[in-house]
């Protein structure tokens, strides 16, 4: 056999292999979650802390102005941190912004972790999928656990100014009628090798 062909065969075997989600060595696997944790919390103190600061400055209709102005570049501000192998973003079932909805297998996920939710299962801090060889995706589960949420992502019909600025802003908006404690989406963190 010609050492060509033979390094060609190892790159098949050991691609396959690797695309095995469950031959995933486990120092792989640890660094993934940790790379993961942090992105996702990073992302979550940008977020939150800029929030903060236009809920408290304006009211719930300046500071929803913010999110729908800033959230998506402030998110990729985070990405910028990390290097051209790490991406992170936020998804959601009923999102939004359809730039967030789940796609593909990010939906099949969360429809498995809503359903978990829905029967009472508390979910996990993160889960991990193996996309392909090279690249796995980490998603923390993100529920509604902050009254403060329920500002925009509530019953928000009764601030008529607020509901008609997002209707206006998002048409198909989802994300409405949550309550406390409800899976509102994932944060996922794209991790490639
Ligand atoms: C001041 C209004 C406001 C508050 C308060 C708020 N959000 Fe949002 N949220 C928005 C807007 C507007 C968007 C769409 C932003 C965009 O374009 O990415 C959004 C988007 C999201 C998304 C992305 C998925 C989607 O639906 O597009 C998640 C997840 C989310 N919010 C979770 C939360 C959580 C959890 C809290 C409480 C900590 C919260 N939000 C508080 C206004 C708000």
């Amino acid at each position: 056999m010609k050492a060509s062909t033979i390094i060609a065969l190892g790159v098949v075997l050991s691609t396959s292999l690797w695309a095995n989600p469950h031959t995933m060595p486990s120092k792989t696997y640890d660094s993934i979650v940790k790379t993961g944790n942090e992105v996702a919390t990073n992302l979550i103190q940008t977020l939150g802390k800029n929030l903060k600061q236009h809920l408290k400055s304006e009211d719930p209709l300046g500071a929803a102005t913010f999110c729908s102005t800033q959230a998506l570049a402030l998110t990729d501000s985070v990405t910028a941190q990390y290097g051209k192998n790490i991406s992170v973003k936020r998804i959601s079932l009923k999102a939004r912004n359809p730039v967030n909805a789940a796609q593909g297998s990010e939906k099949v996920i969360m429809e498995a972790l809503q359903n978990l939710h829905s029967n009472g299962v508390i979910l996990p801090k993160y889960i991990v999928e193996r996309v392909d060889a090279t690249t796995a995706k980490y998603y923390k589960p993100l529920r509604i656990t902050k009254e403060v949420c329920l500002k925009c992502h509530g019953n928000i019909a009764e601030n008529t100014k607020l509901s008609a600025l997002l209707k206006q802003t998002y048409p198909n908006d989802k994300a409405t009628g949550y309550t406390m404690g409800d899976l509102r989406g994932a944060i996922v963190v794209t991790i490639s090798q």
